[in-house]
């Protein structure tokens, strides 16, 4: 008898992915959804409108593959005004879709099987089936929570040098930083270059919350670093700058001959992000720079308001300088583990949040933390801050 037909080795070696589960967990418990990072408020007019305007202008057929024209140029022209890096659209940007893709396609262009890529530990979960699925064997090195407010969650330089090998085709970094809103400084990102530069390694850096910064916190960009450029693939989104998660439109910035490998890979994978939607996000890309600062504004205010609720019932809340997540520490709390609580939380308290563990290899190593998203509008946090008022009661009796 012939054997039953499986799944690839490659597709059992890694889950489904919690962050999307705990969205569903959500939906069905009806429970403020404090999981996934997609706005719940409306996205700026002036894109809806541009999207509504490309439709009935009938682009609606394949774009370019590796992106519209005037996308490239808008992407490419917004990165050479923000850092001072020079960009040549035809060459070096590629429009996938959403940055999910793009980090896909980047590895897949760029790792071969039983090369090493270096991964910042905890880590936004879809690097590692990036890693199973492009063949390369990950190297995690620990990001450790601050030690004292004020400060930011750091790494140990010599783990970082000690992880780095002529095996070592790339690092992913991603600043600012999901899920511990950790922004790497001019320093760290300095001392990460010296060694790609030493070993010949490519810096993959996500740089999707490059607007949403809190505090002083300054967003450096690898490719802007001495001698980077030739070996960083920048990648970045609409998704989070514009609350457009739903429209799938992402894109990389990469030297020319990187970018011709990550173009076929595309191609294969997808052909192309949504033709009316990336003429609405190059429309995106001309917002003035109040929009952005609004942006961080309107999300500072939100964090400091999630830190207050998440502190006021017991939670260890770590401060994020970027991004729109907070970190916490719930062992406080006396649960078995993190998913333990998660559960409980969307069950019966109708919060949902993520499971630490899942943003580690070594799922123990995240077994007291959860992670909260505040990309959500004041009514939202409202609810969440009435329902968690009640556990705090009921955890603590
Ligand atoms: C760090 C990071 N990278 C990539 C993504 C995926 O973004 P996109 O919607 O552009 O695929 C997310 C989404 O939460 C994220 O947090």
């Amino acid at each position: 008898m012939s054997e039953r037909p499986r799944t690839s080795q490659k597709a059992s070696r890694f889950s489904e992915s919690v962050i999307r589960e705990m969205t569903r967990l959500a939906n069905q418990y009806g429970a403020v959804n404090l999981s996934q990072g997609f706005p719940d408020f409306p996205a700026p007019r002036a894109i809806k409108d541009a999207a509504c305007e490309a439709i009935q202008a009938d682009i609606n057929q394949y774009a370019v593959t590796w992106g519209a024209k005037p996308l490239r140029d808008a992407i490419a022209a917004d990165f050479t005004r923000r850092h001072g890096v020079p960009v040549i659209p035809d060459a070096q940007v590629t429009v996938c879709c959403g940055s999910t893709e793009t980090l896909m396609a980047t590895m897949m262009a760029i790792v071969d099987p039983g090369d090493e890529v270096i991964i910042f530990e905890p880590y936004y979960e879809n690097y590692g089936p990036d890693a199973i699925l492009s063949g390369a064997t990950p190297r995690f090195v620990q990001l450790h929570p601050p030690a004292a407010s004020g400060q930011d969650w750091t790494f140990d330089p010599d783990e970082l040098a000690k992880a780095f090998s002529n095996r070592t085709r790339a690092i992913i970094i991603n600043t600012p930083n999901n899920p511990t809103g950790k922004v790497f400084t001019r320093d760290e990102l300095t001392g990460i270059a010296t060694l790609c530069q030493h070993w010949g390694t490519i810096a993959v850096t996500d740089e999707i919350y490059d607007h949403i910064l809190y505090d002083d916190a300054v967003h450096v960009p690898m490719a802007a670093l001495d001698g980077m450029a030739d070996r960083t693939v920048t990648i970045n989104s609409a998704s989070k700058t514009f609350a457009v998660t739903g429209w799938r439109v992402g894109w990389t910035i990469a030297p020319a001959d990187i970018t011709g490998g990550i173009r076929k890979v595309h191609d294969f994978l997808t052909v192309g992000a949504a033709a009316p939607l990336q003429a609405a996000c190059a429309a995106a890309l001309a917002l003035p720079v109040g929009y952005y600062r609004d942006l961080a504004a309107a999300y500072a205010a939100r964090r400091d308001r999630l830190m207050r609720i998440l502190t006021n019932v017991g939670f260890v809340c770590y401060k994020p300088r970027g991004a729109y997540y907070i970190m916490t520490d719930v062992s406080a709390f006396g649960f078995p583990d993190d998913v333990a609580l998660a559960r409980h939380l969307v069950t019966e308290v109708g919060v949902a949040s993520v499971p630490g563990s899942s943003f580690y290899h070594d799922r123990s190593a995240g077994k007291s933390k959860l992670r909260f998203t505040f990309c959500k509008k004041d009514e939202t946090l409202d609810e969440a801050e009435r329902r968690l008022e009640k556990i705090s009661v009921k955890l603590r009796t």
